[in-house]
């Protein structure tokens, strides 16, 4: 995954474009680089984060442009250096494109061209694009973009800029995300909406196979046939201070003290009374009611929220909750009848192995239901209903905040569904009243915050950690083991408790510390029993569990409470504690955890 920004306006400055492309610095932070046209075309490019090309440019002195296109890159094809950064110039050095994706056919393009004499000097599959273009290109930019990327296999989003052409910037994608931004003298383009925020609230977001002219004063859509086309026009209500990160030192440190609010945002009118309103659900309401099973697909932490829904609809129904990562999923006998609900997850809402899932299903005639933060993206427009997270911009690499709006949206998804299926009673009213308490709980939760750094700072130097829990306290382990491997590279492998006898206690002894989630539920005693096995073999323990029961205390070296709540509610009152002790891990260690290495904020390849 990687960044693009694009400008066309009067007197625009290079500094604004590369504060445009830092908003996008979490998609891809390994080399950078800009191409404009002012006075001269000039193009700059360096390995490193946005920092080292915002250096080396006002060492050059600031520039006024009218044309411009920015990159920040997430190397696939290429080591990460000078040579491959973004963007790539043709042989006369008049065209320049930056790109998102991966051309699948980038061996036989390049084989074609060099035929044709074109000299290539990177090692990227982007750099076919470029040559591509001027092959086509007989003094219309537009056109040759189209007849480019006809001949493209696989992903891309591209922004094109030609020397000789003053007024524009053609971009197209497919597979990739795009988006416009609408109407206030400036023409722009990203590859999410965070560096449109500074100028517009109003977007539109590209569809596959679009083709589109940006200019100063407006844009035009084309289809892959040159025809004309409408897209809506997204508001996106979106603050971008929320995009910044506001005094702190991390934008994680920063998501996740936003945990508490990023649940009121999820839930804010969505609650009337003892009942859930979910307006956003009339259309599939009566297939949900009576159903027999339902699918879920999503990757990563939102597959691990994807498990606290099933352990929630199956523990108060008859319903059947079949959860898959999406990569499995899409090459699967989906086992998807017409009329089926499938649930996808996601916070970008441009996870391709997702995207490619919720395809397929409707392919066998399923219903989508999307959980989505981002307004506008693909998984959104493909979706059947959306019911949105609300959680704001996400900017750090790893899901934080966006993992309580998860939780917070698919409970009342669930307790929805319950309901519908005839079951409402004082248990499922007591859960509903505890979710709309919670925001007041996690801030408590939070004021534990120094007592997990020094928690952390005891066990920073571990290489290994077992995460286990039982039930609802599964996926807990599962996401907390996630989130110190993803941040702090120390290797983290969870379990459900009852297995650990079943292979993995192997591995316990005194430097491979266990992290119990063991809160007061119906299985506290059942989990209590794997903690006191894994330390007989002198593992240390920390225990996760519930205020006020002492009892912790004798089977756990350190112990971290958080306040009681309903047992199915846990997962959403103790993703603060997991997420504090991986960041202070990580930074301990100094480590950004902002941008994680290999990793990048939303999987639009596969
Ligand atoms: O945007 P999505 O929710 O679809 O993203 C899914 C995963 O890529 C994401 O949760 C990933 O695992 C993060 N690194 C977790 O911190």
């Amino acid at each position: 995954m990687c960044g693009i920004v694009g400008m066309v306006g009067e007197n625009l400055k290079v500094e604004d474009l590369v504060v445009s492309l830092q908003k996008l610095e979490y998609r891809g932070y390994d080399s950078a680089g800009i191409a404009f046209l002012g006075d001269e075309f000039e193009v700059f490019k360096k390995k490193g984060p946005i920092d080292i090309l915002k250096n080396g440019l006002k060492e050059k002195g600031s520039k006024g442009f009218l044309v411009g296109i920015a990159h920040t890159r997430w190397a696939t094809h290429g080591e990460p250096n000078d040579v491959n950064a973004h963007p790539h110039t043709d042989c006369r050095n008049e065209i320049a494109v930056v790109h998102n994706g991966i051309v699948e056919n980038f061996r036989e393009i390049k084989e074609y061209l060099i035929s044709k004499g074109h000299k290539f000097s990177s090692e990227t599959d982007t750099e076919v694009i470029v040559h591509l273009i001027e092959e086509e290109f007989e003094g219309d930019l537009l056109q040759a973009v189209m007849k480019a990327v006809r001949k493209l296999r696989g992903a891309y989003a591209i922004a094109v800029m030609h020397r000789k052409v003053k007024d524009l910037i053609v971009a197209a994608r497919r597979g990739s995300p795009l988006v416009l931004g609408v109407g206030n003298g400036v023409g722009l383009l990203a590859s999410d909406v965070t560096p449109l925020l500074r100028y517009t609230r109003n977007v539109v977001f590209l569809e596959d196979g679009d083709v589109a002219v940006v200019k100063k004063d407006g844009y035009e859509i084309y289809d892959m046939d040159g025809n004309k086309c409408e897209r809506k026009v997204y508001y996106i209500d979106w603050d971008e201070k929320a995009a910044e990160k506001g005094g702190h030192k991390h934008f994680m440190y920063k998501e996740i003290l936003e945990d508490p609010q990023a649940l009121v945002n999820a839930l804010v009118g969505r609650v009337k009374g003892d009942r859930v309103v979910l307006e956003e659900l009339e259309p599939v309401e009566d297939l949900l009611k009576g159903i027999k099973r339902i699918k879920v697909v999503s990757c990563g932490t939102s597959y691990y929220a994807a498990l606290v829904f099933k352990y929630f609809v199956e523990n108060f129904t008859d319903i059947d909750v079949d959860v898959d990562v999406s990569s499995e999923f899409r090459y699967k006998r989906p086992h998807v009848r017409e009329n089926d609900v499938l649930v996808a997850i996601s916070q970008s809402g441009e996870t391709a192995d997702t995207l490619e899932s919720v395809r397929l299903a409707k392919r066998h005639g399923a219903k989508i239901v999307s959980v989505v933060n981002v307004v506008g993206s693909t998984l959104d427009r493909e979706s059947n209903v959306s019911i949105y997270m609300n959680a704001g911009p996400e900017i750090g690499v790893a899901a934080t905040k966006t993992y309580v709006a998860e939780l917070g949206v698919l409970y009342l998804l669930g307790l929805k569904i319950i309901e519908l299926n005839g079951v409402w009673n004082e248990e499922t009213k007591t859960v509903l009243d505890r979710l709309v308490r919670m925001p007041e709980l996690l801030e408590n939760v939070l004021r534990k915050d120094p007592q997990i750094r020094e928690l952390s700072e005891k066990y920073k130097d571990y290489n290994h950690f077992m995460y286990i829990g039982r039930n609802y306290g599964y996926p807990t382990a599962l996401e907390g083991a996630l989130k110190l491997k993803e941040i702090s590279y120390i290797h983290a492998a969870a379990y459900q408790a009852g297995e650990l006898k079943h292979g993995p206690i192997a591995l316990l002894d005194p430097n491979f510390p266990v992290f119990a989630v063991i809160p007061d539920d119906s299985l506290f005693f059942k989990t209590k029993n794997n903690v006191i096995e894994a330390r007989s073999r002198n593992a240390k323990v920390i225990a996760l569990g519930t205020e006020g029961n002492k009892s912790l205390y004798e089977i756990a070296d350190d112990v971290i409470f958080v306040p009681p709540t309903h047992e199915s509610l846990y997962p959403l009152m103790m993703a603060p504690v997991i997420q504090l002790f991986a960041y202070h891990i990580a930074d301990m260690k100094g480590l950004d955890p902002d941008k994680p290495r290999n990793l990048a904020k939303s999987v639009t390849v596969e």
